[in-house]
């Protein structure tokens, strides 16, 4: 993506936040160059950030977007405009949010898709207009020259580390329900596949079945009571895609009359508070974080981007594990939780 067509605008609005860059970093694979290769000096414009967002759902992205609203500050010399969904899965809000910032020459647009279809005509806007895309999170059904990178964790490795535990802890295998994100999301199929992978080939492992819960506790626990009274109890472990639903299933457990940890083991991704506060106790028995915190990894692709440099296709979000009370507390004790 060449940005001589926008002029020197979007570099010395890079200058302005402070990202005098003076090389082309090494990095490997990833989009096209979308400057000339450098800052240019003075300029005092801050970078207009368009945010195309998913706006109030769980924890998680509440962690998550307040981590780019802290990391896009003024004093760092951005503009932040945060556009959030009219409702989580409300995608036709995202694209007017977009379509209005291309139309408004934002310098950057940072997407997180509501949907992972549907993104393509938008996307070829931007890169008509010389606006880098920068998807946080998920990602979308899209060709990857249209947009800069992907900043997020690895969900096939933190699916992978689900499953992986859960081979170690039901050597025999072991009857087990997934419970799914909002349907054709990237992340949900990733973490299908992850977990998959990690499972495949061992003996005893019976799929019971798959339902989404919308990312809901509510939504969790009514679906897990009707599994589990259609399968006269006999669920030994249960796959939920965030930790919202994980403990709407534990909650389901409890109502069953059976014991959540012992009598039927629960996974969850995600790491917030309530999560790790609930393997505290023993109602979950294994947390994988989906660490939300990548601002500053934002900020960075943001002005590499702006300033020309190469940006990698992916850039993955380290992320932890916890599989022990133990372990959560120390996180909780370590304020890990959010
Ligand atoms: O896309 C990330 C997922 O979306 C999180 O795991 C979930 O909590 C959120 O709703």
């Amino acid at each position: 993506m060449d940005i001589s067509k926008r002029g020197f605008r979007g570099l010395l609005t890079v200058a302005a936040a402070g990202a005098m860059v003076v090389g082309l970093s090494a990095c490997s694979g990833g989009a096209e160059p979308t400057g000339s290769g450098s800052a240019a000096a003075g300029g005092d414009k801050p970078i207009t950030v368009g945010f195309v967002a998913v706006g109030p759902e769980g924890g998680w992205r509440n962690a998550n977007e307040q981590a780019i609203k802290d990391a896009f500050t003024k004093d760092a010399g951005f503009d932040l405009k945060y556009a959030p969904a009219a409702s989580p899965s409300d995608q036709k809000s995202q694209l007017d949010a977009f379509s209005t910032f291309v139309n408004d020459e934002v310098d950057v647009i940072l997407l997180t898709a509501t949907e992972a279809s549907g993104w393509g005509d938008e996307l070829k806007k931007a890169k008509e207009a010389n606006i880098p895309v920068i998807l946080l999170d998920r990602g979308v059904d899209a060709s990857s020259d249209l947009y800069v990178t992907r900043i997020a964790p690895d969900n096939k490795q933190v699916a992978k580390s689900v499953g992986e535990w859960a081979a170690t802890t039901f050597p025999s295998g072991a009857n087990y329900f997934v419970l799914e994100g909002v349907p054709g999301l990237s992340v949900v199929n990733e973490r299908n596949e992850g977990f998959d992978a990690a499972i495949a080939g061992k003996s005893g492992w019976n799929k019971v079945g798959a339902q989404t819960a919308n990312w809901k506790t509510d939504e969790g626990k009514s679906v897990i009571e009707t599994v589990l009274k259609a399968n006269n109890n006999n669920i030994q472990f249960i796959f939920a895609q965030n930790d919202e639903m994980g403990i709407g299933a534990a909650q389901a457990v409890s109502a069953a009359g059976l014991k959540p940890g012992t009598d039927v083991k629960i996974a969850t991704i995600d790491g917030t508070k309530g999560a790790l506060e609930a393997l505290a106790k023993g109602d979950l028995s294994f947390v994988a974080q989906y660490n939300p915190f990548f601002g500053t990894d934002a900020v960075d692709a943001v002005k590499k981007a702006l300033a020309g440099e190469k940006v990698d296709s992916t850039i993955i979000v380290k992320s932890a594990t916890f599989d022990s009370p133990e372990a959560a507390q120390t996180a909780l004790d370590k304020g890990l939780g959010f």
